[in-house]
């Protein structure tokens, strides 16, 4: 296995998600982990990860020069690289322009091990403000690029320095160093996969729990869904599960929770029919982000009568993955809030539970294999993203039960269709939103007076921007069609065709 020590790169989880796609597991943990935590893992390598600080500094980050004599190789990456030449006897200093984006690698040692399949030229990606003026003894300089010297190895004791980020795809040989590193330097085997991922995790959470119970709301999302059916295998009816019906959730979608999570994998779950709460609180309220705090707050107390219900629990398990983790992280920063989000994560300090994440370490499509290994049927598992406020955001202006069941209709149609055609997955959130704008229209001989609804559909890998999907003219019909014909209360349909940025991808 690899561990990697954590001094704060945005990239740190892709370096662990690249070496396990190898099929070799790898942990990310903090930079101050004790060595004697880092000897127990018997680790085949270690990786340093980059991260913002500057090694000549006081209150740098830094480890236990021990890490060096433990006789496992080590791969130091950006700060990784400076700090193992700042602690074995090299130079590092202030570089005088930084060095960012795109560079020209250079190899000078061909022959390398670390190079193996990687040309004598290639793209990197660079990111630093420091860099390394004099190399430490024992090393050598293997690579550089016109401005900074790239690679440097120690090949007695095993030890690899570069200045790029291997982890990012516009390193474009970067994993096959990963790779090189991984198999050739550190001499790992491939032996690792989801399903040792999912014992592993379900072996951790009953050690973890033990005979105490679990809480945890399940949304039939993707994260929370295989959250729950991991939980529940491990621990069984220690874990309680309720789904909240805001009265704003998709056309049968308590149903189909009920059903997936309930009958079908037996897990103790509750359908708490919460629909007149939401809506009543939310009747004459037409402003987005009232309407968003009204049903954040109203789900903090549904958890909170919750809470008075199973006083017995000591965990409350979240589906979070690693993409909320960096994202709570960095909504801290000064950014301007845009919409604020909502996840039952905000929860107020005073519910004292202890928190049981056991996919926090995973991406969205390692979060969506472990649910396939875990037998979750495939449309439960490749759903689009639901906002937590619900229909709650996509009608605009006031909410009411009329609209949200039109809107659900529609919803379903557009979805349906998406599916028949086999469109589903090739986008990557669809959705209808309802106006508040009445128009005329006739019906066999009658004239209506009805909704316009607009149909959405994403296309985007990270959410943070998007281009709308170029869908065909012919199926965009066929589905306006349907609903201005099957859906009471709509009589236009018009096609979204902004991008993130500046429209958003929800409505509101
Ligand atoms: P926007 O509209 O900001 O949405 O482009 C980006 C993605 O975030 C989802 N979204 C939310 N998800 N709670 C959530 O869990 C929220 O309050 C929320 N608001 C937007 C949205 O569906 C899209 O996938």
């Amino acid at each position: 296995s690899i561990v990697i020590l954590d001094f704060g790169s945005q990239y740190n989880q892709l370096i662990a998600r690249r070496v396990r796609e190898m099929g070799v597991y790898a942990e990310v943990v903090p930079y101050f982990e004790d060595i004697e935590k880092i000897k127990e893992r018997e680790p085949n390598g270690i990786i340093l990860s980059g991260g913002p600080a500057s090694v000549y500094l006081d209150d740098a980050p830094t480890i236990d020069k021990e890490i060096y004599e433990l006789g496992i190789p080590v791969l130091g990456i950006c700060y990784g690289m400076q700090l193992t030449m700042h602690l074995l006897g090299g130079k590092v200093a202030k570089a005088d322009k930084q060095e960012f984006g795109k560079a020209e690698l250079l190899i000078d040692d061909k022959k390398n091990p670390f190079f193996d399949c990687v040309p004598d030229q290639s793209q990197v990606w660079m990111s630093h403000g420091d860099h390394v003026t004099e190399i430490a003894k024992g090393f050598e300089k293997i690579a550089h690029t016109d401005s900074s010297i790239a690679v440097v190895c120690d090949t007695n004791r095993n030890f690899y320095c570069v200045q790029f980020h291997p982890e990012v795809t516009h390193s474009v040989y970067g994993k096959q160093m990963l790779e090189n590193f991984v198999f050739n330097v550190a001499k790992c085997e491939k032996n690792w996969s989801m399903g040792n991922y999912i014992e592993s995790t379900v072996e951790e959470i009953r050690e973890k729990v033990g005979d105490r119970k679990v809480i945890l709301a399940l949304s039939g999302g993707v994260d929370s869904s295989v959250a729950a059916v991991l939980i529940h295998k491990a621990i069984g009816d220690q874990l309680s599960c309720f789904f909240v019906d805001t009265g704003l959730m998709r056309k049968d979608e308590a149903k189909k929770v009920m059903e997936t999570y309930g009958e079908h994998y037996n897990i103790n779950i509750e359908c708490i029919d919460a629909e007149d709460r939401f809506l009543s609180k939310l009747a004459g309220v037409s402003d987005p982000e009232e309407k968003r705090k009204i049903i954040g707050n109203e789900f903090i107390y549904i958890f909170e009568d919750q809470k008075k219900r199973f006083k017995d629990a000591d965990f409350l398990a979240q589906g979070t993955i690693y993409p909320d983790v960096i994202e709570s992280q960095s909504v801290k920063g000064p950014s301007a809030t845009i919409k604020s989000h909502h996840n039952v994560g905000g929860l107020p300090e005073e519910m004292k539970f202890e928190l049981l994440e056991p996919l926090r370490e995973l991406f969205k499509d390692e979060v969506r294999q472990v649910g396939r290994e875990l037998g979750i049927p495939d449309h439960m598992i490749d759903r689009h993203p639901f906002p937590g406020p619900g229909l709650g955001i996509r009608i605009l202006g006031e909410v009411t039960r009329e609209k949200a069941d039109i809107l659900r209709e529609a919803d379903d149609i557009f979805i349906e269709e998406l599916r028949n055609e086999g469109l589903y997955s090739k986008v990557s959130q669809a959705f209808v939103v309802l106006l508040p704008v009445k128009s005329v229209g006739v019906m066999g001989d009658e004239r209506t007076y009805e909704y316009t609804a607009v149909l959405r559909s994403a296309d985007t890998t990270d959410f943070m921007t998007a281009t709308w999907s170029r869908l065909p003219y012919d199926f965009l019909e066929k589905v306006s069609n349907r609903i201005i014909n099957e859906v009471k209360g709509i009589n236009r349909m018009t096609y979204d065709i902004s991008s993130k940025p500046p429209a958003t991808i929800e409505w509101e």
